[in-house]
């Protein structure tokens, strides 16, 4: 039995080990020894008929292995595919996602996600759960005798039939009209059942499972950044719990099957928690399904997607923040002087210019339109047309003030210019005021702008609508809208730090910019691009990792790792890169070392992960981004470099010229058009990368980030920079035979690192 206070010390010790921040921020879970990710799958013969990428799908699933032994995969029994599912019309690519049910009960952490192109799987990703069967809730008792039996009386049924979609992307099965009793036919077991009884099964409280109130206040117990207030919620336990209210929410009109609830009075928590039961994989001895309350919990620093195991209510399976930080500045150790120059977007580097320019193809409506249907700030019944408006609010970023650091947005100040002309001063002198407040006019204006570049940037190598990126109107084109940056400047929150908060698609990305006490007079994180860009590069690894409505793929780990460490970034000269900070005052920069090719200046290779101060995601990321430095390298002194990573901008007949920026482009036999190949170096692994992201797993390892990196470029441009690719992952260890043990007696995991490129990788 797991004892309520060691939960408490493992908790502790993890907070610290992993985030060495200001702000308190519980980010682990257990890794699934057996998820894989293929690159080259087995192949499977399609038939003409399939001719949607679902059907292919599901004609390659039939060939894996079932999850009840000696059956296969049904579809709304064992699975769903899930709707953020899409094809990336760039590439062709379909990435298809498919969640694991099990009795109808969605599977947190059961994840097939196959990348198609042309009728084939070209790779997959599995996690989902083959072990044995779990304790059968619906009886209250053990399971086994369920096991591999359930459902296989009922194998000759048809399966579940009325197939739908609800905002969850959950499948429900047809409702049985005995579902009322506790007979539970398999194939038409239904999530709503499951939770009814769940809900409805007074004595399941004792030694079954509990309701969601008493786990989520074992969590914001855990939770709360405030020790004091951490003891208080222990002490009054009892009353705390009778405050909190739980609405059921069953929707069970139409399509919307899917069972919720939501609990009221959370102390701690920003309004209502969701929650909803689920399974988790635990993997003990064996791995074993449990039963868990999946809680989306919203607190002032924190947006947690907790797992709190539902018959051990003190119990934590798996917490993600979905709230990323900036990297800490690292201790100073000799006093520094800011004369070092980094980047082109800190006020070191001197003069600001008048800058205009949206991008057509990314921003159809500029930065500052939107439907009126779109605009939070209108009230129903919404006016048809556009909104235009003269400050910092527009179709992809909403940009104020927040110096009280509170959650309300809506009202806060933002600067106005009626002619759209926003030229405003560092200050009363045009010169760092000590006060900041001085110039928030530049400040918000300066966010604005950026986040709107990024947007664009960003959106031209791929993040789009229906791969999930930041809009409040999507222009029909899919994905889900209202849910544009909402950017706070000057947040009064906290210092020296930043951070971004990624909800599933359809939700708001919220960016938290400090300002830092570093230096006299203070400076303000906004003015400075790098951090800026670090906080949106979570929105987009977050978003394209696992599909768009799954923000829990980068946790903690190697993946939370990489979710630090995919920003990249390059000057023309190559010069090694301190990945220091204006912001921080600090000339040796934030990280261990500066990314350079030369092993001298940074020695870091695979194998250094095993390290304790490399335990955290910012030392992870670190190494992460030091392999990218070192491919970009490769493939600037193979492509050359250029100066702007903006394509050019579509003509009137809504074309991309090919200009200095893309290779010729290039047709396929049936005469469609290949995707364009960025033509040089820097702007070539940015679209690596971007494709990439889309095409690796849910909770990737290095080594799926790295298959999926070379299979992008198989896909973009046949492989033709295998060579460089595979030389620079071996450089660092990443080879094709490194690898991971895990070792518990050696305090975690033992890595290997191979230095070797593949037989052919670079003589084809
Ligand atoms: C906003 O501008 C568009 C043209 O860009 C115009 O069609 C629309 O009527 C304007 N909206 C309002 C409310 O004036
Ligand atoms: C910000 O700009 C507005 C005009 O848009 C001006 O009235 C105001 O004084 C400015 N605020 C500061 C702090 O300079």
């Amino acid at each position: 039995m797991r004892s309520f206070v060691g939960i408490y010390v493992t908790l502790a010790a993890a907070a610290v080990a992993h985030q060495p921040s200001a702000r308190k921020s519980l980010g682990f879970g257990p890794e699934n020894p057996t998820a894989k990710f293929l690159t080259h799958p087995a192949h499977v013969p399609s038939f003409a008929h399939l001719n949607t990428p679902r059907d292919v799908a599901l004609n390659f699933l039939t060939t894996l292995p079932s999850v009840r032994p000696g059956l296969p995969l049904v579809e709304g029994l064992d699975f769903i595919i899930r709707d953020d599912s899409y094809t990336d019309e760039r590439t062709g690519v379909s990435h298809i996602y498919v969640r694991q049910l099990w009795n109808g009960v969605e599977l947190s952490d059961g994840d097939i996600h196959l990348n198609i192109l042309s009728d084939e799987v070209i790779s997959y990703s599995d996690s989902f759960f083959r072990g044995r069967a779990p304790y059968d809730f619906y009886n209250n008792k053990p399971a086994e005798d369920h096991h591999g039996t359930f459902c296989a009386k009922h194998a000759g049924s048809p399966p579940a039939e009325e197939l739908s979609w609800d905002d969850e992307q959950l499948v429900i099965g047809r409702i049985s009209p005995s579902s009322k009793s506790r007979h539970i036919n398999c194939n038409t077991i239904s999530i709503v059942n499951a939770a009814r009884l769940a809900f409805d099964e007074a004595d399941l409280s004792q030694d079954g499972f509990s309701e969601p109130q008493k786990a989520l206040l074992h969590f914001m117990i855990a939770a709360h950044p405030s020790p004091e207030y951490a003891e208080s919620l222990l002490h009054g336990f009892e009353k705390h719990l009778e405050k909190m209210n739980v609405v059921y929410t069953y929707h069970l009109t139409g399509a919307n099957h899917h069972p919720a609830a939501e609990v009221q009075n959370v102390p701690g928590a920003l309004g209502p928690v969701k929650a909803k039961l689920v399974y988790v994989q635990s993997p003990t001895l064996e791995t074993q399904l449990t039963l868990a309350w999946k809680f989306e919990v919203k607190m002032q620093d924190n947006w947690y997607e907790a797992y709190m195991d539902a018959s051990h209510p003190s119990y934590i399976h798996t917490v993600i923040d979905w709230v990323s930080d900036a990297p800490l500045p690292r201790p100073v150790s000799q006093p520094k002087y800011n004369v070092w120059k980094w980047g082109i977007n800190d006020p070191s580097e001197g003069v600001r210019s008048v800058e205009s320019g949206y991008d057509k193809l990314a921003s159809p409506l500029g930065w500052h339109s939107l439907p009126f249907a779109n605009d939070p700030s209108q009230t129903s019944p919404k006016p048809k047309g556009l909104r235009n408006t003269t400050t910092t609010w527009g179709n992809n970023v909403i940009a104020h003030e927040d110096w009280e650091g509170a959650e309300s947005w809506l009202e806060n100040y933002r600067p106005v210019a009626e002619d759209l002309n926003f030229n405003y001063k560092y200050g009363p002198e045009d010169k760092p005021s000590s006060n900041p407040k001085d110039y928030i006019n530049l400040t918000v204006t300066q966010l604005f702008y950026t986040i709107n570049r990024v947007h664009d940037l960003y959106y031209r190598y791929g993040f789009d609508e229906v791969s999930g990126n930041f809009q409040q109107y999507n222009f029909g084109k899919g994905g889900k809208e209202g849910d544009g940056v909402i950017a706070n400047a000057q947040d009064g929150s906290g210092t020296n730090n930043a951070n971004f908060a990624t909800p599933p698609d359809g939700q708001h990305g919220i960016c938290r910019m400090y300002i830092w006490n570093t230096a006299t007079p203070y400076r303000d994180g906004s003015f400075e691009a790098g951090i800026v860009i670090h906080e949106l590069t979570h929105g987009l690894s977050t978003r394209l990792t696992g599909g768009p409505a799954n923000s829990g793929c980068l946790p903690n780990g190697e993946s939370g790792g990489m979710g630090e460490g995919w920003g990249v970034r390059s000057t023309s000269a190559y010069k090694d890169f301190p990945m220091g900070a204006w912001a921080a005052n600090n000339v040796k920069g934030i990280r261990h070392y500066p990314y350079s090719i030369d092993k001298t200046f940074n020695p870091t290779t695979y194998k250094i992960l095993d390290r304790r101060d490399f335990a955290d995601v910012h030392a992870i990321g670190e190494v992460w981004a030091e392999i990218l430095w070192i491919i970009e390298q490769k493939l600037i002194k193979k492509h050359g470099f250029t100066d702007t990573l903006f394509p050019p901008q579509q003509d009137e007949n809504g074309v991309v010229p090919e200009g200095d920026f893309y290779n010729k482009q290039e047709y396929r036999p049936d005469g469609t058009k290949k995707p364009l190949v960025p033509k040089h170096g820097n702007s070539l692994i940015l679209q690596l990368v971007i494709n990439a992201l889309k095409l690796q797993p849910c909770r990737p390892t290095f080594f799926n980030a790295r298959d999926a990196i070379i299979q992008a470029d198989q896909i973009l441009t046949g492989g033709q920079n295998k060579c460089e690719l595979w030389t620079g992952f071996s450089e660092r260890g990443l080879g094709p035979n490194a690898k991971i043990a895990r070792s518990p007696s050696k305090g975690g995991n033992v890595r290997t690192d191979d230095f070797n490129v593949p037989a052919g990788a670079c003589n084809e």
